[in-house]
């Protein structure tokens, strides 16, 4: 970016802030979200004017209420936009993540509702509303997720009629499906009239822009141009970080760690899964039974491999601070990310920005869109086949030094010429590896 456009105002657009406001004890106290968008985001903030607008992430009633949580955001140029929590919750659980998130990322079953829609289309409104109040003619509007796919098209005609000329900007951080599966939402056509409303939209991989290509071509009849490291001594640890969402695969994750025990019984008191489950969409009834499934598996793992030595898996349902996370990743010897579909998956690049001095194996489902650009680096494999998965565990920890570098170096490329701010990972010299001995 030139300095002059540096200069230029930006607002970025997101359902979730990069701040969250919870009540505590009567007083709004804010902490820094989490997920990939809000990580990728963060690098580019320092350098750059910007405004952040998006929903802070609880109702807030009163006035008041509302002048102190804006001031106290102000500081951090977020811009909340205040939502009843009915309609907040109709467009965020109702809506984006038990209608669109499923569908972009293939899941079946999902069912249409007209009562969630409707709160959609009426958030996409309000954010409209705040955002082309406060943007000035010239001013980048940069647009981010499935949350917001109506946006730029209610944007346009808002600004339009203050006469004022923006360029509006859409990133989706998730997968674009194939026009098959998208015409399974009966609503596609409004969702992609209100994206094309866009100056330019960006998707992480050259599939989901094929998909996003072919789908406005059918559906609207557009013209498209367009030997053997096993160490014996102590345990070796494979570590998993994922919200608990059905698109992390973390079912399949624990199934095939399951018969990778089952086919290397020599190796139970060997090698250790260390799986954060962060809790994620708790309202949601099938993220519920999700995690009730996967405390059942983890179970019934533990109790069929445990010795009197340990258990080979440990599974944390809790969010972990981000210096635990970083510490965690630079302990271990390999890193099993097992998503059915995924947009990017930013997991995979803390892994291998922490790797620097152990030259850890990533061994990464080949649906992650991550696994567009690191397939030559990593294990690829597909995660629904656990026979597969279990091999794919065995490799990577008997990769010989050799081969583990050449792969290892070839990741850390990648990552360091495509990361906004490698210096956000702190370095594995200064991370608390103390308490976390295998
Ligand atoms: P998704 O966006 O689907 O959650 P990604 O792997 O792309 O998946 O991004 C997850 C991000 O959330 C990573 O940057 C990870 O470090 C971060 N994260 C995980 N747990 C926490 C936590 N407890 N606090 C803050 N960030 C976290
Ligand atoms: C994915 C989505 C983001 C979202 C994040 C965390 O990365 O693409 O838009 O913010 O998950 O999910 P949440 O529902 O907590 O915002």
């Amino acid at each position: 970016m030139s300095a002059n456009e540096s200069k230029r105002k930006l607002i970025i657009v997101s359902n979730r802030l990069p701040l969250s406001i919870k009540r505590v004890d009567g007083v709004f106290e804010s902490s820094i979200s989490s997920g990939g968008l809000v990580t990728s985001l963060s690098g580019l903030c320092k350098p750059t004017q910007f405004q952040w607008f998006g929903w802070p992430g609880m109702e807030v009633k009163n006035s008041k209420d509302r002048e102190d949580v804006s001031r106290s955001l102000s500081e951090y140029h977020a811009v909340p936009i205040f939502l009843d929590s009915d309609l907040a919750h109709e467009h965020y659980n109702g809506f984006s993540n038990r209608i669109l998130w499923p569908i972009l990322h293939y899941q079946s079953g999902v069912i249409f509702d007209d009562g969630p829609w409707q709160a959609y289309r009426r958030v996409n409104e309000l954010f409209a509303d705040s955002v082309a109040d406060v943007a000035q003619d010239g001013t980048l509007i940069w647009v981010h997720d499935y949350h917001l796919m109506l946006l730029p098209e209610l944007l346009r005609t808002r600004l339009h009629a203050k006469g004022k000329h923006c360029a509006i900007g859409f990133s989706l951080h998730t997968p674009f499906p194939a026009g098959d599966f998208w015409r399974n939402l009966p609503v596609r056509k409004h969702l992609i009239d209100g994206l094309l409303a866009s100056h330019l939209i960006g998707f992480h991989t050259d599939e989901y822009k094929q998909n996003f290509i072919d789908t406005c071509a059918s559906l609207l009849g557009a013209r498209t141009e367009i030997p053997n490291q096993i160490q014996y001594k102590s345990r070796l640890v494979i570590v998993g970080v994922d919200r608990l969402d059905h698109i992390k695969g973390l079912t399949q994750k624990l199934r095939g760690f399951d018969v990778f025990l089952d086919d290397h019984p020599e190796l139970r008191n060997k090698v250790v899964l260390i799986q954060v489950a962060v809790p994620s969409r708790e309202d949601v009834k099938e993220y519920q039974e999700l995690e009730t499934e996967l405390s059942t598996i983890a179970g019934k793992i533990n109790g069929k491999h445990a010795t009197p030595e340990g258990t080979p898996l440990l599974y944390m349902h809790r969010s972990v601070p981000f210096t635990e996370l970083t510490a965690l990743y630079s302990v271990a010897d390999a890193c099993l990310l097992t998503s059915t579909r995924d947009g990017m998956n930013l997991v995979s690049f803390e892994y291998v920005a922490c790797q620097e001095k152990r030259h850890g194996v990533l061994v990464l489902s080949e649906f992650a869109g991550a696994a567009s650009f690191m397939r030559e680096g990593s294990i690829p494999f597909h995660p629904a086949n656990t026979t597969e998965m279990s091999e794919s565990i065995f490799h990577a920890l008997n990769l010989d030094p050799a081969e583990r570098k050449c792969k290892y170096l070839y990741l850390r490329d990648f990552v360091n010429n495509n990361t906004r701010q490698a210096s956000t990972i702190p370095s594995p010299d200064n991370i608390p590896v103390a308490n976390l001995c295998y």
